[in-house]
């Protein structure tokens, strides 16, 4: 399969390429190679710009594609034969797709290479819209497809055709090159056009036909707006996903899923609740409300949030809780431990049942290194304690609230640093009439 991804995508107004904007926390390149990959792809190659050195790099690091610089634009079937090494080395379809359409599915891509292999020599995707402003019309003729028209080069009654080319274009692997190589640029753009292959191909006999999907599934992105438009599809599709599978979405159109998000069965996730990439929540937990997590496991019984942060490495076990304003992060904390309240867990093991106080701190950076805090099962740590890491605190020790702990807790003893009180009964009355007295002088 090749990916053209030579466009600059100048209407994004980005220093960053058009094809490494991300939906759903992943590069939209990203999802067409993984959808060419999970279509089947045995080959993948990638026809980037010149000086787009971030997508070659990109699209390498799979380490399954082959990258092909297009050093003129000239046109999609010119970016095409740029992989012509990829293409003679033979195979038994080639599957031409778009780096900004970032949308399409791996059933898609299989219905066009079912095709192939059941005779058809061209298979080209379609959509149909009321607004095909801008897209090649596929002209039929009953089943046959047998010509795409630019809109630029379109007559009056071709531009009233509703049926689009989506740009996903499939070629019976034998003779592909021959009818690539007679394509010329004689049109409006003076363009190599990749669809002028199906009235050449038809002129000597071949074949070609459309299948037809969903507009939104084609979504390609030439600016923000469109970027936003893909986004907003994809979420929708993620919700649909995941109730499906058997998690309950409170409000849905709150709740926004990265691409590799894992959900299990019987999580509930509660309104405005933003996943990055790589968290799995395992069955059975619950997401409260307005949480944020990233590279996070939660599993099962786990309560996280209301308002709770999890970055990545956090590992939260079985029937842990993590409650409101606490941020977790690479700590694993143990079944049944408890942050509830107000605090900050980085670089950290928090035993199992352990119950850490509102408003602890491990204080795990001293501006050059990270360090480890170890806190062993069952302790607790009392409220406002911060605890100086790289330090353990023992199993079943307790830490007096307000501690400043910088060396380790033995197991079952108790640990208080802090200043000691002093009560000086009176010294209130004494102060205010003293105050009083000046003040009238
Ligand atoms: C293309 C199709 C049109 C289809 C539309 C769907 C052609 C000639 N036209 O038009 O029928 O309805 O997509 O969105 O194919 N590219 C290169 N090198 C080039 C030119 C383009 O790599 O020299 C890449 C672009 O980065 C982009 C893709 O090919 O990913 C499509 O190019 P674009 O210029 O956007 O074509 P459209 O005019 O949108
Ligand atoms: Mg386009």
């Amino acid at each position: 399969m090749i990916v053209l991804a030579a466009g600059e995508g100048t209407r994004m107004r980005s220093a960053t390429p058009k094809v490494l904007h991300e939906v759903g926390g992943r590069a939209m390149l990203d999802h067409v190679l993984a959808a060419a990959r999970r279509s089947g792809a045995d080959r993948l190659a990638v026809v980037v710009g010149p000086g787009m050195d971030k997508v070659g790099a990109a699209a390498a690091r799979g380490g399954d594609a082959a990258v092909f610089v297009q050093q003129d634009r000239l046109g999609t079937a010119h970016a095409v034969l740029q992989a012509r090494a990829a293409i003679e080395a033979g195979a038994d379809d080639v599957v031409v797709l778009f780096g900004d359409t970032p949308l399409v599915t791996p059933e898609t891509l299989r219905r066009v290479r079912d095709e192939l292999a059941a005779g058809s020599d061209i298979v080209v995707c379609g959509f149909r819209t009321p607004a095909p402003t801008g897209y090649g019309r596929l002209l039929t003729d009953g089943a046959r497809l047998v010509a795409i028209r630019e809109e630029r080069d379109a007559s009056p009654a071709e531009r009233e055709v509703t049926l689009c080319n989506a740009g996903i274009m499939g070629f019976r692997g034998a003779g592909v090159l021959s009818v690539l190589d007679a394509i010329g640029n004689a049109n409006a753009k003076g363009e190599y056009y990749l669809t002028d292959a199906v009235e050449i191909a038809v002129a000597r006999g071949l074949t070609a036909r459309a299948v037809e999907g969903d507009e939104r599934e084609f979504l390609g992105v030439n600016d923000r707006a469109q970027l936003a438009a893909c986004e907003a599809h994809f979420q929708a599709g993620r919700r649909r996903a995941v109730m499906q599978e058997g998690a309950t979405l409170i409000a849905p159109e709150t709740v926004f899923f990265a691409a590799d998000t894992s959900i299990g069965r019987d999580v509930v996730i509660e309104p405005h609740v933003v996943f990055g990439p790589g968290v799995t929540v395992e069955s059975g937990a619950r997401i409260r409300a307005y949480s944020h997590l990233e590279g996070a496991r939660v599993a099962g019984g786990a309560i996280v949030g209301p308002f709770a942060r999890l970055r990545p490495g956090a590992d939260i076990g079985p029937d842990a809780h993590i409650g409101n304003f606490v941020e977790i992060k690479n700590s694993v904390v143990e079944a049944g431990a408890k942050a509830n309240h107000l605090a900050y867990i980085g670089d950290a093991r928090i035993g199992a049942k352990a119950n850490i106080g509102a408003g602890t701190i491990t204080c795990n950076y001293d501006g050059f290194g990270k360090y480890h805090t170890d806190i062993g099962r069952g302790a607790f740590v009392g409220s406002n304690s911060s605890l100086v890491a790289p330090i353990r605190i023992g199993e079943g020790a307790y830490v007096g609230s307000g501690s400043v702990v910088t060396a380790d807790v033995p197991d079952d003893s108790l640990a208080v640093a802090r200043g000691r009180q002093v009560v000086k009964s009176g010294w209130a009355q004494a102060f205010r009439a003293r105050m009083k007295a000046l003040k009238a002088r």
